[in-house]
């Protein structure tokens, strides 16, 4: 039948049900659902007994002479029942095939993540994606709120954060001011927003990298106080976060306290990615914390200050993810879920004897789940037919996660059509449960055209995922400007940069 993400087992019957029309809104699932006189119960333990987190968010939907019926392991089971009615009435008008349907989830976590740190997206954009995850049975929206390009979340203990830290005086692509940040009243009414969709807000605070928009408020936080501005510019950041000085540990503790006032998530994101340890390797302070600690290098150091933060978070109760990223991995808690934005490699022994042993991960390879990266490149096939399991670390597999970064991201419209269709291809990824072997693109695509007119409906714009030549010329173009990366001076400035800092400090080694 026409439901993406397609349902675990579907069975379609000879005859079927005329439904009276009426307005549809997932916001109102439950009175929606009486109004087309579902019969809903709740039955706990039926599906998947094996599984009890993935077991309150199955269901079975009936429809027959009688009418429809729902049952389901929980709350968030009838709501996914209805996300697949409300789909079926649309695409079969009102009048339902008789069928039986039995779905429950492929992995507990299925994510989005949204980069609002490099370009802002108000608050009701926002929602809208919540909406459209939703649509799709994702359970967790991730944000990351924090960037070399701004700081968006309001910390009350550090105003500056957002006073200055939000605003950058230009971007990659003109000289116009942007800025925009979200107070703790706006970010608490986003994570009840999405709780009505059982989706689980997930902030990201990115550290020790990717931290620019800070240090230009508070330069202690650098290792030489360098007072530098929010970026303006995208690219890999030298200065980071001093892991030497004890004040920096402080102020990310303090950070998470705000945070987790706001977020009540089971999951936080620390960051972690793309921290180059140029400074750290001639600061005194990084120095002396590495002897203090006898560790043997500034990758090490990295774990420490992942280590403790992590910790810190744990203690509130939380799970802790990070990208999987620096090395050695062996120094990092064990019991931090990784996040990997490319697999690893088969020569990486040290990261795949870990994984083997049991971590939990999260893959979002850029290759098949970056959606801010071109069509061309991430095709809708790739986010269909990738398979997320890395070989020998199955076990550890918790879920897949979709990323909109947003470097080329300026604007709602762009959004959407990044997102869409892809997200599409990897909610299916995400949810069904079916062998990678058994996957047929073509079938998916003849569920596809109906899917996009039930989303359009809702005001979605969706790109043209077509094969006419205006479109492949259409992905080639905007491949050719991706790939042009524009204003790639970013190497030259950091290596003039980085000689400067070396020659100013470097005598403290
Ligand atoms: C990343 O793409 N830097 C996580
Ligand atoms: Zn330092």
């Amino acid at each position: 039948m026409k439901i993406i993400p397609a349902p675990s087992t579907c069975i379609t019957k000879e005859g079927s049900l005329k439904v009276t029309a009426v307005d549809l809104s997932a916001e109102n699932y439950m009175s929606d659902l009486q109004k087309l006189g579902v019969r809903v119960s709740l039955c706990p333990s039926q599906f998947s007994p094996d599984n009890a987190k993935t077991d309150s968010q199955s269901y079975s939907l009936d429809v027959d002479a009688d009418g429809i019926s729902v049952k389901a392991g929980g709350e968030q089971g009838v709501f996914y029942a209805y996300v697949t009615l409300a789909q079926l009435l649309h695409n079969y008008s009102f009048e339902l095939p008789y069928c039986s349907i039995v779905d429950r989830p492929r992995f507990n976590y299925r994510g989005y993540m949204l980069d609002v740190g490099r370009y802002f997206m108000p608050v009701e954009n926002i929602k809208s994606l919540m909406r459209l995850c939703a649509l799709h049975k994702i359970n967790k929206f991730r944000i990351h709120i924090t960037e070399d390009q701004g700081w968006r979340i309001e910390i009350k203990k550090y105003p500056l954060l957002t006073q200055k830290g939000s605003v950058r005086n230009g971007t990659n692509f003109s000289h116009k001011k942007h800025s925009g940040f979200y107070t703790q009243d706006e970010l608490k009414d986003l994570v009840a927003y999405c709780k009505k969709f059982f989706i689980e807000l997930i902030p990201e605070i990115d550290m020790p990298g990717h931290s620019r928009a800070a240090i230009a408020c508070y330069p202690e936080l650098s290792c030489f106080d360098r007072k530098l501005p929010v970026a303006t510019h995208w690219g890999v950041k030298h200065d980071i976060l001093c892991a030497g000085k004890e004040s920096t540990y402080k102020f990310a503790e303090d950070v998470w306290d705000e945070a987790c006032q706001i977020f009540d998530s089971e999951y936080v994101h620390i960051g972690g990615d793309e921290a180059p340890k140029t400074r750290w390797k001639i600061c005194p302070h990084c120095q002396k914390k590495m002897r203090e600690e006898g560790l043997e290098n500034e990758e090490q150091l990295q774990s420490l200050f992942v280590n403790r933060l992590a910790k810190y978070l744990q203690s509130k109760g939380k799970k802790v993810m990070m990208w999987n990223e620096f090395s050695p991995t062996f120094m990092t808690d064990k019991t931090l879920i990784r996040q990997f934005w490319s697999s690893p490699a088969k020569d990486q022994t040290a990261i795949r004897k870990e994984l083997s042993e049991g971590i939990e991960y999260v893959n979002s390879d850029a290759a098949s789940c970056y959606l801010d990266l071109p069509e061309k490149t991430v095709t809708l096939k790739k986010g269909y037919l990738f398979n997320p399991f890395i070989e020998g670390a199955e076990k550890g597999l918790t879920g897949v996660e979709a990323c909109l970064w947003s470097e080329y991201v300026p604007d709602w419209k762009k959004a959407q059509k990044l997102t869409l269709p892809r997200l599409c291809a990897l909610s299916e990824t995400m949810w069904t449960d079916i062998p990678d072997d058994k996957k047929e693109y073509d079938e998916f695509l003849s569920r596809l055209d109906a899917h996009c007119k039930y989303l359009k409906q809702f005001g979605y714009l969706i790109a043209d995922y077509s094969d006419s030549l205006a479109n492949k010329t259409r992905k080639f173009f905007s491949w050719l400007w991706f790939n042009r990366r524009p204003l790639h001076w970013e190497g030259l400035h950091n290596a003039l940069d980085n000689a400067k800092v070396k020659r100013k400090f470097g005598k403290h080694k």
